[in-house]
């Protein structure tokens, strides 16, 4: 296995444009956001190997997240907004990347083998936020620039269609 410091972005940008081809082929059609929470998640997962944990937290109510399909060993069941990386990322609507999550404050830490983690806010076609896109690596500093562009630009095919 190629070390993950050693993955260019070049190799990066490509593992990324197959998944966003097979993503979209696998989930033409459908509009049930559970089904292609699932979808996503397991593509996700089974594609990138610094993806420890995936999975989406839902907006249940106005300042509540809870679970939804995951991957991966158990995760808390519910998060407020004021709490934790996913929070910051329901509160802000903005993308988070934790470099070194032993240094976050407030991080919520589901698996002690966690080090670095990127949670990207979820929109619907109304631009309303549904949820947030969790993922979390047992290595350091797994995300950057190119993971959240490209997972923003599958959040955005799968999530905002008609
Ligand atoms: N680390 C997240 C909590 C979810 S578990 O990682 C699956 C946070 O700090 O919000």
């Amino acid at each position: 296995m190629t070390p993950l410091k050693q993955l260019s972005r070049q190799n990066k940008q490509h593992l990324y444009t197959e998944l966003e081809q097979r993503i979209a082929a696998l989930t033409d059609g459908e509009s049930d956001q559970i089904a292609l929470m699932a979808t996503v998640v397991c593509e996700l997962h089974q594609s990138i190997d610094y993806f420890d944990w995936t999975g989406f937290y839902r907006v249940v109510d106005s300042h509540l997240l809870k679970i939804g399909p995951y991957q991966g060993s158990h995760g808390c069941l519910q998060i407020s907004f004021d709490r934790g990386v996913c929070g910051a990322a329901a509160r802000t609507q903005q993308a988070q990347i934790v470099e070194d999550v032993n240094i976050y404050p407030d991080h919520i830490a589901c698996s002690s083998s966690t080090r670095s983690e990127i949670v990207l806010p979820v929109f619907d076609k109304h631009r309303h936020l549904i949820a947030v896109l969790d993922v979390d690596s047992n290595r350091e500093a797994s995300f950057d620039t190119t993971d959240c562009h490209h997972l923003e630009r599958i959040l955005n095919a799968t999530f905002t269609r008609d």
